[in-house]
């Protein structure tokens, strides 16, 4: 299908974890089946694969976004199986949808500071809201429990790009512009990482977990999405949508997954929200006004 990988540059403006990228479209004679690259998984840190299934699901969207914004007429059937999650195809109508490509490209993480505030109340329904200051205690925990597993911080430092001078510095990854660190700071990050193995029981981990400590001390709020357990790929274009409501608007987010990765502060949230099961919970992250742009995150050309 031609017309579509003609689009794909704008495909790949959707959002991932560790901006892995991890997606595949193989294109057959009427569409293309959207997959994933196993050496683009974060199987340490996302061993159940939620986040990798959100991040197809916003995929998916973001897909139909722009084709639908090109005037075709595609659609989207879940059929998952090895490596895959379904199909896209074409359709009698163009998909339904109020975003357009030139949202999907104005959309993007922001991790700098937020003003003070809160969402207008009726803006992005069905997501529970979380006072920022309410989860200080629990970031500091997941933080810890982060940087205290040797294998997730290895993983982590894969996806790091600390310095323009890596190779894959525009291609992939979280850059130090996009992690919103001034010189010194990535300078820092880059030093702490290298001699985690052998500072790791010495108390490095409190020293790295410190880092986000301020972050959530303001008067802003996150959103939770909750959602059943495998049903990852819708929600994740359900996420996609809430994202773009909030960007279209002049909002940002800025996930905090960890709280939501490790299994105390997960049920800790749990309690606090009220929900039964832990693990319906399947996203976390601050949202409101930044107070400046954030730079655009890095992407494999098509
Ligand atoms: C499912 C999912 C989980 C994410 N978790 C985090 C996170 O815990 N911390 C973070 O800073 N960014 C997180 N992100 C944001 C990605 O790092 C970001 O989307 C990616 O780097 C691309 O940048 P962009 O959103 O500006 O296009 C997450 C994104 C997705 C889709």
């Amino acid at each position: 299908m031609k017309a579509l990988r003609e689009l794909e540059a704008d495909f790949r403006r959707a959002p991932s974890a560790h901006n892995t990228q991890p997606w595949t479209l193989t294109y057959t004679g009427t569409g293309a089946v959207v997959g994933w690259d196993p050496e683009r998984a974060l199987p340490v840190s996302d061993p159940t694969g939620r986040d990798l299934r959100l991040g197809l699901g916003a995929f998916v969207e973001t897909c139909l976004i722009v084709c639908a914004s090109a005037g075709l007429r595609v659609g989207f059937r879940a059929d998952p199986g090895p490596l895959r999650v379904g199909v896209l195809h074409e359709a009698a109508e163009p998909y339904r949808t109020e975003f357009t490509t030139a949202d999907v490209r104005g959309r993007g993480t922001n991790r700098g500071p937020y003003h003070p505030g809160r969402l207008p109340g009726d803006l992005v329904p069905g997501v529970r809201r979380v006072a920022c200051r309410d989860l200080a205690a629990l970031l500091h925990a997941a933080d810890l429990h982060q940087f205290g597993d040797a294998a997730v911080t290895a993983e982590l430092r894969e996806w790091l790009r600390l310095t323009p001078r890596h190779r894959r510095y525009d291609l992939d990854g979280l850059t130090d512009r996009a992690l919103a660190l001034s010189g010194a700071e990535a300078l820092g990050l880059r030093a702490a990482l290298a001699v985690y193995p052998v500072l790791r029981r010495a108390g490095l981990p409190r020293v790295l977990a410190a880092a986000g400590k301020g972050l959530l001390d303001y008067d802003g709020e996150a959103l939770v999405l909750v959602g059943p357990p495998g049903e990852e790929v819708e929600m994740g274009r359900e996420l996609m949508r809430i994202w773009l409501t909030l960007s279209t608007r002049g909002y940002t987010t800025h996930p905090l997954s960890q709280i939501i990765d490790s299994p105390p502060t997960r049920a800790l949230l749990a309690a606090h929200l009220g929900v039964d099961d832990p693990d319906s919970l399947l996203h976390i992250a601050r949202a409101g006004l930044p107070k400046g742009a954030a730079p655009r995150s890095a992407r494999i050309p098509s």
